[in-house]
């Protein structure tokens, strides 16, 4: 099959009341129109043409100059739109037309709804709405036949009543199409080249026309305004964690928790209360999500936990590893397997080894710690000598007592210990041991100085 897609997009969208192009707003972390590209690219077509006016600059730049653009000056409606791409469409084929600022539409009522475009010259995608306020009504004759498309600002009363709307969603013939948008006129009320005019034409040429419904109702809502987008947000939101759910992660109050990106998870996950997931999140089996945390594009391995409260960003997690309560892991931090992170503690760009611990209280950066470290709590990589960062190396089986600054560029040895309080600013050798403090002072006649009341003094 033949398949050229156009997804209009370059309507204003004045009622979001926004300097953001309407279908840049986002819903699940991603722009609209990135989810209408989505579903486009997966029927494969042979061109996805988008049609973009008010904020094109903005919106080619947010997302890139791959696709293929066509500019509408004006927007004169949606069959001036679609015009716009008439002469660059393939005969002979199929054209789909979406819109971007209907995001939800799934691959497979797409794939329904070209099925049938293939056997007629024209398939609608239409709902039975209960509250079809503002849309365009389906016109049907007694015996059932697609008649027209009248749009709400040109309808009778009578046709306000018709519960039956157009999503906007078409696919039809191709070749019929460039035929009939030279034809559009724009005498109606809103003076524009009405894209659903097309309808009639094919009923009065005596073209055969048919409609599908979509899978589910949420796919064809259309954000207009803000609340629109936040109920398309709770559609998506919803969606995604009930798949989720179906294979096999459970969410302790799913309606906290919030995903903005694409979520991989194996069996018997848990993700708790007040959860955001952001971005590419992969997620092994048996881990634990505790309440509150944030997780941007990581990877969680098997068994691991995530302690209430911590916020995770571009970070590896290996098996079996604990991370926080509170724990802040930058991009570029990776966790070997069984290795510990607790509480207040900072690590960017550093690689912990298995079996090691930070527990408390640390900031490690540009740091390398071997296996079965133990970072004992307040110690610091000082890896910022003000103008360039530094690279701290902690060998297998070190011990860093508490409260240590280790000024990069640095390297503790083997088995080393580091004493508790310690700067160290040069490299210890392996099973040393390192005290780089001030020496401990007794003074045993020290007497603490007394107040003097005024009686005692002489003169
Ligand atoms: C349109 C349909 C209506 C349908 C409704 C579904 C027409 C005439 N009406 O009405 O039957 O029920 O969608 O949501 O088609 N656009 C352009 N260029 C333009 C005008 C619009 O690219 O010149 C784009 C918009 O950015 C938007 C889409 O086309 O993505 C729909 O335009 P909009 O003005 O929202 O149409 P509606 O009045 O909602
Ligand atoms: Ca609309």
């Amino acid at each position: 099959m033949l398949l050229d897609v156009v997804i209009l997009a370059a309507g204003k969208g004045s009622r979001m009341r926004s300097k953001l192009p309407k279908v840049l707003h986002e819903v699940g972390g991603r722009p609209m129109l990135a989810h209408v590209f989505k579903a486009a690219e997966s029927l494969a077509p042979n061109n996805v043409f988008t049609v973009v006016g008010h904020g094109a600059d903005q919106i080619q730049e947010k997302l890139g100059s791959t696709h293929n653009w066509i500019l509408q000056e004006q927007q004169l409606g949606t069959g001036h739109a679609v015009s716009q791409c008439a002469n660059q469409l393939t005969s002979g084929g199929l054209t789909l037309i979406l819109y971007g600022d209907v995001p939800l539409i799934s691959a497979d009522t797409l794939r329904r709804l070209l099925k049938e475009a293939q056997f007629h010259s024209l398939a609608l995608l239409t709902l039975d709405m209960p509250d079809p306020t503002g849309y365009g009504r389906i016109l049907r004759s007694e015996q059932g036949d697609i008649l027209g498309i009248v749009e709400q600002k040109d309808a009778t009363s009578a046709e306000k009543e018709i519960k039956e709307v157009n999503t906007g969603i078409m696919a039809c013939s191709t070749d019929a199409l460039t035929t009939w948008l030279p034809k559009l006129k724009n005498k109606n009320a809103q003076q524009e080249y009405y894209l659903t005019d097309i309808v009639a034409m094919a009923v009065q040429e005596g073209k055969s026309i048919v409609s599908v419904q979509p899978n589910h109702m949420f796919e064809v809502e259309g954000v207009n305004n803000r609340q629109q987008l936040a109920l398309v947000e709770e559609f998506y939101q919803t969606q995604h964690i009930q798949s989720l759910m179906k294979q096999g992660v459970t969410f302790v109050n799913p309606k906290t928790v919030t995903i903005r990106g694409e979520v991989t998870a194996e069996t018997d996950v848990i993700v708790d209360v007040n959860v955001v997931l952001e971005g590419s999140i992969v997620l092994g089996e048996d881990v634990y999500i505790g309440p509150n945390s944030i997780i941007k594009n990581s990877i969680v391995g098997q068994s691991s936990r995530i302690e209430s409260n911590s916020l995770l960003e571009q970070a590896e997690i290996g098996r079996q590893c604990v991370v926080g309560p509170f724990a802040r892991l930058r991009p570029g931090t990776k966790l070997m397997d069984q290795s510990k992170v607790g509480n207040f503690v900072e690590i960017k760009k550093s690689q912990i080894g298995v079996g090691s611990k930070v527990n408390h209280l640390s900031y490690i950066g540009d740091a390398e710690i071997g296996e079965h470290v133990n970072v004992g709590a307040g110690t610091i990589t000082c890896n910022y000598d003000g103008v360039s960062k530094h690279k701290t190396t902690i060998d297998d089986n070190a011990f860093i007592g508490s409260n240590s600054a280790l000024v990069a560029p640095v390297s503790i040895g083997r088995s080393a210990t580091v004493a508790a309080g310690s700067v160290v600013t040069k490299d210890v050798p392996s099973n040393a041991l390192v005290i780089a403090r001030t020496r401990q002072i007794i003074n045993e006649q020290w007497q603490r100085p007394k107040k003097v009341c005024s009686s005692e003094l002489k003169d």
